[in-house]
């Protein structure tokens, strides 16, 4: 959790307004190096997945941390490269790559080409050939495997739009050898988000290095495999979640029969804890008498909602909720809504709070991966400002969107 006081959050609130978003600096450093000194001395990189959170000083902060990139989109390779990334540093994931997203991972010469389709392959050869250069290409598989993850947030099964089959990758990679235009540097998988098991994340590897040691017994040569990102983290208090240990420990036996390099794509682990959500509270409305516990249930209505915090919208999924300056008193029961005209704009219900009042800052927290990436100006909403705390000061990172901005996209 992080490290930010009361005092600095009061601060950030009266200096910068809410909703922000505020991240803690060292806590971002210290789990990343918790991760990386999992992997030990196995000859490992760290890709950090920018769709986790891809504000340019939290992206600047993973490449200060000796992290390479994970982009998602050409917009993200972008933000990689402005970061500081050298191509050679990013791999390129996605599953409908544009044509011109293509060229323009192919033209820069990333690091991999993460190849989700048999046609997308073509289509990589064929501007590889245009532009008079080789593009290194990994192929995604998908192995099948569930990762017991949010449905939503799984992409390891044949069933879902992710990857090739095993077959297909292995016909594909033969292949590839052909295509004098491509390379194949290596196997890709991603299973799923928020993953709080072991056995799939090993299933997953298991097959990647099966696959990978086939495929060199037959001459294709490789570089890495890329286990992909995925490690989940406790939203919920006690919620057993799995250790950069046991996640190593589970992937890296079958990596090291290879001897390829092992990369991974983290996002959440990183930066999830590292990040809150400060709002106000801007109304209080009483609801009917709670049946359960007879007493009366608060609507505590908040300037933050699904626009900047989508994630309790999207997939029911669970944060925490405190106040920042806890008023004495007897607990309220409550559902914590956002200002959307949107029944489903709410941050957390059922849920008990110190009695509040309209004005009082809440933090929801653990909301640094997933969090500011997903927001929208629905209802016309300017998004958030974000602020990033580091050893006792902060900065603004990202300033609050203004009204007059969002009408300069009407024509
Ligand atoms: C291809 C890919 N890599 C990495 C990640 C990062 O996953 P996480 O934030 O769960 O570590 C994702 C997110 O789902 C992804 O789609």
């Amino acid at each position: 959790m992080s490290g930010i006081s009361s005092q600095q959050l009061r601060a950030i609130a009266s200096e910068f307004g809410t909703p922000a978003y505020v991240y803690d600096a060292a806590l971002i450093r210290a789990r990343f190096r918790a991760l990386a000194d999992a992997c030990g001395d196995d000859p490992h990189a760290l890709h950090y997945a920018i769709k986790a959170n891809a504000t340019l000083a939290i992206v600047r902060l993973m490449r200060e941390c000796g992290a390479r990139a994970d982009a998602n989109s050409g917009g993200e390779i972008e933000v990689a490269l402005c970061a500081g990334f050298a191509p050679a540093e990013i791999v390129f994931t996605g599953v409908g790559k544009s044509a011109a997203e293509l060229r323009r991972a192919v033209s820069l010469g990333v690091k991999a080409i993460n190849a989700e389709s048999p046609g997308e392959v073509e289509r990589i050869a064929a501007i590889a050939r245009d532009l008079g250069t080789v593009a290194r290409v990994a192929i995604r598989i998908n192995p099948d495997v569930d990762a017991e993850s949010h449905p939503h947030i799984s992409t390891g099964l044949s069933t879902n739009k992710f990857g090739m089959s095993i077959d297909a990758a292995r016909a594909m990679a033969r292949d590839i050898g052909r295509h004098p235009s491509l390379h194949i540097v290596g196997l890709h998988v991603h299973i799923g988000s928020q993953i709080t098991k072991t056995a799939p994340l090993a299933r997953a590897a298991e097959t990647l290095s099966g696959l990978a040691l086939s495929l060199m017994a037959d001459g294709v040569p490789l570089e890495h495999l890329d286990v992909g990102g995925g490690l989940g983290i406790a939203y919920q208090p006690g919620q057993v979640v799995v250790s950069p240990e046991e996640y190593a420990a589970a992937i890296l036996p079958a990596v090291r029969r290879t001897g390829l390099t092992l990369l991974l794509e983290p996002g959440r682990w990183i930066v999830g804890p590292a990040g809150l959500l400060l709002t106000s509270v801007v109304d209080l409305k009483a609801q009917p008498v709670d049946p359960v516990s007879n007493e009366t249930r608060w609507f505590v209505i908040a300037d933050a909602g699904m626009t900047d915090l989508l994630r309790p919208a999207l997939y029911g999924a669970w944060h925490e909720i405190a106040a920042v300056s806890p008023r004495p008193g007897a607990d309220i029961l409550c559902d914590v809504v956002g200002p959307v005209c949107e029944t489903t704009d709410t941050l957390g219900s059922g849920r008990r709070l110190p009695p509040v009042d309209v004005g009082d800052l809440l933090v929801v927290r653990d909301a640094g991966a997933y969090g500011s990436v997903m927001a929208s100006n629905y209802n016309r909403r300017p998004i958030a400002a974000e602020v990033l705390v580091d050893d006792g000061a902060w900065r603004l990172i990202r300033r609050r969107q203004t009204v007059e901005e969002l009408l300069q996209w009407d024509v």
